[in-house]
């Protein structure tokens, strides 16, 4: 065994390896936080991270390079504000409880939230969020999911990460608050279907095959378990419309709500349900990781250094920077707003071809700023997520006969979903045009969901949402590919000025 240095936040970890294990194995099993879009196929060339060595220091691909004897692998921790991802103070449903504590947790692909509240009182104490430690091993489900495939041990991995993960940021709170882990009475813990199977341990690899199904729905009332403490899961309607959105449902009271619905969550994958208090349709699309910031060439997630924003001023492109400072990259909504401007601008023509020369004189790149660009290949993953989204909502208004004039709000749930830019998807076709003045943000709804939940002690009102989301599978839907290949243009006649 040889031995490696972790250095983060001025603390120094020591690492043991074997001969031949890259530098990312070796963090991943250490538990340190690397983003890892592909799950280390070397193909994303995100994974970058700081090694100094006796003869200087370098930034290597972590999958892609051994561990060395001796090295030091530099990790920066980056204090990213993940507020967006919380739900304002009051709950008003509230059964009284005698003490203790309780969790509820919004377990997403990316990030993770969890609020802790004083059971007797029904107070939150707090809430605090962290970016998904499963990113060392893919920035997306069905990565996470063939990691889970291709290495033995991999569930029981994907799975005591996350675990440890929930318990550790609960047990941070509690102490925040001069309250123990013990206190603990209940978790409520909502996410979607297979981040809810890897919590508990549940194997997902019929997630990622035709037909697409579950392991669970988790549709009995049934406690798992974490360190002791009973843990209750959202149902979900299917392997790709999970316990995240039910929740979501649930915290908008859309299944009281009178008229038509449609509610929106975007991230790698897009799921939608449209209904009301009769009921919902619910469909689920890939989007893939643009709109998270992976899988694009100067692509990062929404922290310090990436571009969340550009637009228009005066003919000329401006953008913000989250913190400040030189742009190290551009996050999902600045992906999209990015686009938005190219194409109003006439260099990305309709069927997105980027009409572009990049600095050093290549065809097809758009270049920011120094070392940030965008490329014929980022448009291109851009116009397959947008198209996904578009043709969904499309195949979900036909089947229910609705038309846009029928809609009364469209909601749009998660991160990506609250910090894109409603205009920029409307530019771009991926929202339609008509619903442009009913979008609302609906900040995390599955986190305000289960925190309803925890608090109402009321489990059978998600089994009852449940009970209304009937589901489209898609992936083999002709009218489904249909739409996605008509979708997959831009709208020609775009306008888009701040
Ligand atoms: S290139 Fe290393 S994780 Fe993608």
């Amino acid at each position: 065994m040889s031995e490696l240095t972790v250095l983060i936040n001025n603390t120094i970890h020591t690492a043991s390896f074997t001969e031949g294990e890259s530098l990312l194995a070796v963090l991943q099993r250490e538990g340190f936080s690397v983003n890892a879009p592909c799950g280390g196929k070397g193909k994303c060339g995100n994974c970058t991270v700081a090694v100094q060595m006796a003869n200087g220091s370098s930034t290597v691909c972590a999958c892609r390079t051994p561990a060395a004897e001796g090295c030091t692998v530099v990790l920066s921790d980056t204090q990213d504000d993940l507020s967006w991802n919380f739900t304002p103070g009051s709950i008003s449903a509230r059964k009284d409880f005698s003490e203790g504590l309780g969790a509820a947790v919004d377990l997403g692909t990316t990030s993770i939230a969890v609020s802790l509240f004083d059971l007797s009182t029904g107070e939150k104490l707090e809430t605090a969020g962290a970016w998904n430690e499963q990113r060392a091993y893919g920035a997306d489900v069905i990565t996470r999911i063939a990691y889970t495939m291709d290495h033995p041990d991999g569930l029981e991995r994907l799975s005591s990460a996350v675990r440890r993960q929930i318990r550790q940021i609960t047990e941070e709170l509690c102490r925040k608050h001069h309250r123990s882990w013990q206190e603990i009475q209940r978790i409520f813990l909502a996410g979607n279907t297979t981040m809810q199977h890897l919590f508990v341990g549940f194997p997902v690899a019929s997630i990622a095959a035709a037909p697409f199904r579950p392991y669970s729905v988790f549709d009995s009332p049934q406690d798992f378990l974490l360190d002791g403490k009973a843990v209750y899961l959202s149902p979900c309607v299917s392997g790709y419309v999970g316990g995240d959105i039910t929740a979501g449902l649930s915290a908008l009271e859309l299944d009281r709500a009178e008229g038509n619905h449609l509610f929106l969550d975007v991230g790698t994958n897009g799921e939608m349900a449209l209904g009301g208090e009769n009921g919902f349709l619910t469909c689920a699309v890939a989007c893939g990781p643009a709109f998270e910031g992976a899988g694009i060439s100067c692509g990062m997630p929404a922290s310090a250094g990436a571009i969340n924003r550009f637009y228009l001023a005066e003919d000329q492109l401006r953008f913000d920077v989250i913190g400040g400072g030189l742009p190290k990259g551009i996050c999902g909504s600045g992906l999209l707003d990015l686009a938005a401007c190219l194409v109003s601008l006439g260099y990305i023509s309709a069927d997105g071809q980027l009409l572009c020369v990049g600095e050093n004189g290549e065809e097809g790149v758009f270049s920011v700023a120094d070392g940030v660009s965008l490329t014929a290949r980022d448009v291109r993953q851009l116009q397959l997520a947008k198209a996904a989204v578009a043709a969904g909502i499309r195949i979900l208004m036909e089947e229910s006969g609705l038309h846009f004039c029928d809609i009364d709000t469209l909601w749009l749930a998660g991160g990506f979903g609250n910090r894109l830019d409603p205009k920029s998807a409307v530019t771009l076709g991926m929202l339609p045009e008509e619903l442009l003045e009913k979008i609302r943000p609906a900040g995390n709804t599955s986190l305000a969901g289960t925190e309803t939940a925890l608090l109402s002690g009321d489990e059978s009102r998600l089994l009852r949402i449940r009970s209304m989301c009937s589901y489209l599978e898609l992936s083999s839907s002709a009218e489904f590919s249909e739409a996605f290949v008509e979708e997959m243009a831009f709208p020609s006649d775009a306008d888009w000025e701040e």
